[in-house]
């Protein structure tokens, strides 16, 4: 996920078992014209692999030329091509789902690359621009089975729907049954339950979480138990939470490469996803955004407390 992903989020979710993440999503042309940006995305660390990348793009030379060029900067376990991103300034690009629409494109970017690189090639899918087609859907998967993806990620959404609305899992199950390469199902995964119905409704052979890890890394155990032998889910106490929520942002001050000021306001960000839920959390979200330094941060979470009664309270 653009803008989440980053050292500290990656860190956070193998420690609570997640078997595979991804670089924030890189730009081709940033990557061939050296944007200093590339090199604050592909940040890593001996504990940070796998790793996957995901590249957006629109030029099939200039794509390979950007892969290349990171393949000179880090090693990857395979590289996915963003033929999903809803975004109107990249799709105006021609890149992102705008190759959901041009899927001749988007068959020469992967044979492009599925033939010069040696690492595989997936790519990211919806699972229609603006309306739900099954019978175009599972066209568009064929052309990329047939120039050489290795793997498809699909997200059982529409570019129209953004990002909300019911899950198609209709759509990623017709895939399945057409082509033989994997397929992995990404919607509505925020919790071992709906992991569980992606897995069940579609046939698919494995699920990407985004936003279900949003303040909970604990996510990916909690799936694994869930499948393997059907355990229960525990909730979280607020320690634990306070606990793993400044565990990651030692990793953010450690890690992250941002302007101070930029830093604090996304430490803030980060704080509220692990903190969601809270009963005054309107207030709490005031307090936070106020906050100038991270021993500021700090002394506020550690007021965060438990009362007795309905939901959590801010002690002022
Ligand atoms: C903040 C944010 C950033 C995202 N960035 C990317 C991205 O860079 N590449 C990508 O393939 N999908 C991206 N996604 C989409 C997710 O990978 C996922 O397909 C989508 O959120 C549906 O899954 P969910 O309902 O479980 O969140 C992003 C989603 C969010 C909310």
């Amino acid at each position: 996920m653009a803008g989440v992903t980053d050292l500290a989020f990656r860190l956070m979710s193998r420690r609570f078992g997640a078997p595979q993440c991804f670089y924030e999503m890189f730009d081709s042309k940033a990557m061939v014209n050296e944007h200093p940006k590339n090199r604050r995305l592909m940040k890593t660390h001996k504990k940070d692999t796998p790793i996957a990348a995901q590249m957006l793009g629109a030029d099939p030379s200039i794509m390979l030329d950007a892969v290349e060029r990171l393949l000179g900067l880090i090693n990857i376990s395979f590289l996915d091509i963003n033929s999903a991103c809803p975004a109107g300034k990249i799709i105006r690009k021609g890149a992102g789902a705008a190759l959901l629409n041009d899927t001749a494109r988007l068959g020469k970017i992967i044979n492009r690359l599925a033939s010069k690189l040696t690492v595989p090639v997936t790519v990211k899918l919806r699972t229609g621009f603006d309306k739900r087609d099954i019978k175009r859907c599972v066209e568009m998967a064929k052309v990329c089975q047939a120039n050489g993806a290795s793997t498809l990620f699909i997200h059982g959404r529409t570019v129209a729907q953004g990002y909300s609305g019911d899950i198609d899992y209709e759509s990623i199950r017709a895939v399945k049954e057409a082509i033989e390469i994997p397929v992995f199902g990404s919607g509505n995964i925020f919790n071992p339950f709906m992991a569980k119905k992606m897995l069940d409704e579609t046939g698919c052979d494995g699920i990407l979480v985004a936003r279900g890890a949003l303040g909970n890394p604990w996510i990916f155990k909690d799936i694994e138990g869930f499948l393997k032998d059907g355990r229960a889910v525990k909730d979280r106490s607020l320690s634990v939470k306070k606990r793993a929520l400044k565990r990651h942002l030692a990793y953010i001050v450690k890690y992250k490469d941002m302007r101070d000021g930029n830093k604090i306001g996304f430490m803030g960000k980060v704080t509220m996803w692990y903190l969601k839920g809270l009963y005054h959390a309107k207030r709490a979200r005031e307090r936070i955004s106020g906050v100038r330094t991270y021993k500021e941060l700090i002394y506020l979470i550690d007021r965060v407390q438990d009362r007795a009664g309905p939901g959590l309270h801010f002690v002022p």
